[in-house]
């Protein structure tokens, strides 16, 4: 069935994986990506996709509801995934009007485009479902005690930074939108993802890069906080699965059943490195440097997917060696896109490029 799906912030990190999966999918859906290109948004992650027919970038803010609301009028948006945010807890903390600003005024943006556009032109008689889904994340729940229950979708929301405050804002109008417009709206909330093409300033690809230059590691307090780690391709197979078959106003939480304290995971980062580089074992330990601990710092974040399993048959389908190994090599055969990315002059020439698209 043809249908025209928008995914903002598709030149991201978990954005790329996602369109990727479609486009490569569904070639009989058009795949609009829309993306502001901030630092953290890179062209380069999907080259291998960029001249399918059925694949268009468009650069874009999603806060700029003008340019938003023409694009889905004009194209015939039926389905939205939106996964564009300002991400990094750190930078949230340094600069929270930016978050406040892309993820909850851009997200009402969104919500309100979709909403104008669907009610002015009723979907036809056996057309797909319309649907608005927001893509979200566990630290809207708060910290967990180390022998807390996992997160359920019923947790009460708890946030702590100005990260995980703005998400936690969006999701209040995502489901807002659904109740008092009747927008169909499905909202997911996933725990940290890992994987290729990620910004070198999230945990695993920054340790990455700093032990393959010998650079100190450096571990927030005494490294003992835990975060449930999920490889990025099972979190997009996961949002695939919701797309078509989640239930209109429902939340589905998405994790890897696979919680890791910090110091256990940087252990295990610089054996692989070490290995793969053919240094003696555990030879970069010394690198790890314990610094001033993260205002805020949450202390255990663990997802429990039991209701995706049970009712729409997801699981993380990558055991963590595995996908730790396939991460490691990643980064270490990707140099160039590191170098890159971390080089400052890369966003100007992803600039020169998109001009004329
Ligand atoms: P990312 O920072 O790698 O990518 C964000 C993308 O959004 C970038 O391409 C950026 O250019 C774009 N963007 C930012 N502001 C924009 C704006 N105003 N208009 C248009 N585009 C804009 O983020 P990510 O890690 O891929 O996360 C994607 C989504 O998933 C976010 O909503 C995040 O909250 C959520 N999430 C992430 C994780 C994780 O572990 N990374 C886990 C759970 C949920
Ligand atoms: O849980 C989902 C969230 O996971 C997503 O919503 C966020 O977008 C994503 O950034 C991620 O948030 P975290 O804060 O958990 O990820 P980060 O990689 O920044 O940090 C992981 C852990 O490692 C955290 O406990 C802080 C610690 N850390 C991080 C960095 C960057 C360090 O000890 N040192 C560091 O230099």
């Amino acid at each position: 069935m043809k249908r025209c799906i928008l995914i903002t912030g598709g030149a991201g990190f978990i954005g790329s994986h996602v369109v990727r999966l479609f486009v490569n999918k569904y070639p009989q859906y058009q795949i609009i990506n829309l993306d502001k290109l901030t630092y953290a948004g890179n062209l380069a992650n999907l080259k291998d996709i960029e001249d399918r027919p059925n694949y268009s970038f468009v650069k874009a803010d999603i806060a700029d509801f003008d340019t938003v609301y023409a694009l889905m009028k004009e194209r015939g948006v039926d389905g939205v995934i939106h996964l564009a945010a300002e991400s990094h807890v750190d930078r949230s903390i340094k600069d929270p009007f930016t978050f406040a600003r892309t993820n909850v005024i851009g997200t009402l943006s969104l919500l309100q485009a979709a909403r104008l556009c669907w009610e002015a032109s009723p979907a036809e008689e056996g057309a797909p479902r319309r649907l608005f889904y927001h893509i979200s994340t566990d630290e809207v729940y708060g910290s967990l005690q180390m022998d807390s229950p996992l997160f359920k979708e019923t947790n009460k929301y708890d946030p702590h930074s100005p990260y995980s405050a703005s998400k936690a804002s969006s999701d209040h109008f995502v489901r807002s939108f659904h109740d008092t417009y009747g927008l169909p709206t499905i909202v997911t909330n996933c725990s940290n993802n890992y994987g290729p093409y990620q910004f070198p300033e999230k945990l695993i690809p920054l340790f990455i890069n700093n032990i393959r230059n010998r650079k100190p590691l450096p571990v927030y307090g005494r490294g003992l906080n835990v975060r449930d780690w999920l490889y990025v391709e099972d979190h997009a197979r996961a949002i695939d699965v919701i797309f078509h078959k989640g239930e209109v106003g429902e939340t589905y939480n998405i994790g890897g059943f696979n919680e890791w304290r910090n110091i256990d995971l940087i252990n295990v980062l610089i054996e692989t490195v070490d290995r793969l580089l053919g240094r003696p074992e555990g030879a970069d330990k010394d690198l790890i440097t314990f610094v001033t601990d993260r205002a805020g710092h949450d202390l255990r974040y663990a997802i429990d997917s039991t209701k995706l399993k049970e009712q729409l048959g997801w699981e993380p389908s990558l055991q963590f060696p595995e996908g730790i190994e396939k991460t490691v090599k990643w980064y270490l055969d990707n140099q160039a896109w590191l170098d890159n990315v971390t080089s400052g002059d890369y966003q100007a020439y992803y600039d020169s490029m998109y001009k004329g698209r």
